[in-house]
């Protein structure tokens, strides 16, 4: 079955191992399987929920889209483009937030860490975030949306907003209700310091995590100081529990050798943490610096990326400014 697919990442620069495998490799293996059309946006409206320098924005937008674009996402396959360059996306979205209901959104997790303890402070904009990721979502009938785990109940409030729409407007599958893809296994990349963390970009120690733009010697250096434990590496996977940095490290190699955990412990159970980090750091600078030496030759070209952004959004313009005109219809505008 032909899927549509639509997904966002916003534009923090700094993208890291962890949004390369949760996200951007996935975004990648959906492209290619030919049957699907895939639309993937650098959601810059949804970063400024969040003070931004706006000099820095600019230039996060385009290394954001340049990480796409090293990783594989190809503009002749897929529509890329950023979020602010398609006023769609805003329309629908105040539109879909009178459909949307106050205790919905009230229950919103993600709202409740960003905004920390003091909520009076938030922005609104961080509060309705939730409903502008439908509105990204619903304007182009998306089917399936590949995300991490940590975005699976907006991706269940979008759903509730699509439903809602057509019954309260009697037009039954107007709305595409769309599905969730979420990786069951690693889809969560921990800290290289502390397994129970999430890798991620606010992190205060850079050794924490890989960047997509690490030199391959900086890659090493990282997986060399990871922390592991002092057992061998196990033979058996429940004998993972507990050792959460073992497990880690396991499941990136698994995942950027497209294989399972099983297949990775048979190969090196029993072995010592140096032979497999230095097999680990082969591995990662494999896969990852062909992408970093791409992102730093587009970044050297920004018109470039700006045109390709430009060209994604025309087309991204045609498919959802018809959807809000059909909502327009809808609701008696
Ligand atoms: P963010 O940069 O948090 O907006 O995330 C962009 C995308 O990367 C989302 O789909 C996240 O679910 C995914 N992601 C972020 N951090 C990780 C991580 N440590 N492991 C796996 N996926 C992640
Ligand atoms: N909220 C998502 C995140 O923070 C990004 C996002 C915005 C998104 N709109 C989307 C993801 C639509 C999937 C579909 O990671």
């Amino acid at each position: 079955m032909s899927k549509k697919i639509f997904s966002g990442v916003q534009p923090s620069g700094n993208l890291h191992l962890g949004n390369y495998i949760g996200a951007i490799k996935n975004f990648v293996d959906l492209q290619n399987q030919k049957e699907n059309q895939c639309v993937y946006c650098v959601v810059d409206l949804h970063a400024i929920t969040l003070k931004q320098d706006p000099k820095i924005l600019k230039d996060s937008i385009r290394e954001t889209t340049a990480a796409f674009l090293s990783s594989g996402i190809d503009p002749n396959k897929s529509i890329i483009f950023n979020q602010s360059l398609v006023p769609a996306h805003a329309e629908g979205s105040w539109i879909l937030g009178c459909i949307a209901r106050m205790g919905w959104l009230n229950r919103m997790t993600q709202f409740k860490e960003k905004a920390g303890k003091d909520k009076e402070k938030a922005s609104v904009g961080l509060y309705i975030y939730p409903i502008l990721m439908a509105a990204d979502i619903l304007l182009y009938d998306a089917t399936h949306v590949p995300v991490g785990e940590d975005q699976k109940q907006h991706l269940e409030l979008s759903r509730d907003i699509a439903q809602k729409f057509n019954s309260d407007f009697n037009v039954p599958n107007f709305l595409q209700v769309p599905e969730p893809l979420i990786k069951k296994k690693f889809s969560r990349i921990m800290s290289l310091k502390d397994g129970t963390k999430k890798m991620s970009k606010s992190d205060a120690s850079d050794l924490s995590r890989i960047n997509l733009t690490d030199t391959k010697d900086q890659i090493s250096n990282k997986i060399k100081k990871a922390k592991t434990d002092t057992m061998p590496i196990p033979s058996k996977i429940n004998e993972l529990e507990k050792r959460p940095e073992v497990e880690n490290l396991l499941g990136i190699y698994s995942s950027l050798n497209n294989q399972n955990i099983e297949k990775t412990i048979n190969e090196f159970s029993g072995k010592n943490f140096s032979d497999f980090k230095e097999t680990l750091a082969d591995l990662v600078v494999e896969k990852i610096s062909p992408i970093s030496k791409e992102i730093i030759k587009l970044l050297k070209n920004k018109d470039h990326i700006d045109l390709i952004l430009k060209n994604g959004a025309e087309k991204a313009n045609e498919e959802a400014s018809k959807k809000v005109k059909e909502i327009k219809k809808i609701i008696g505008f």
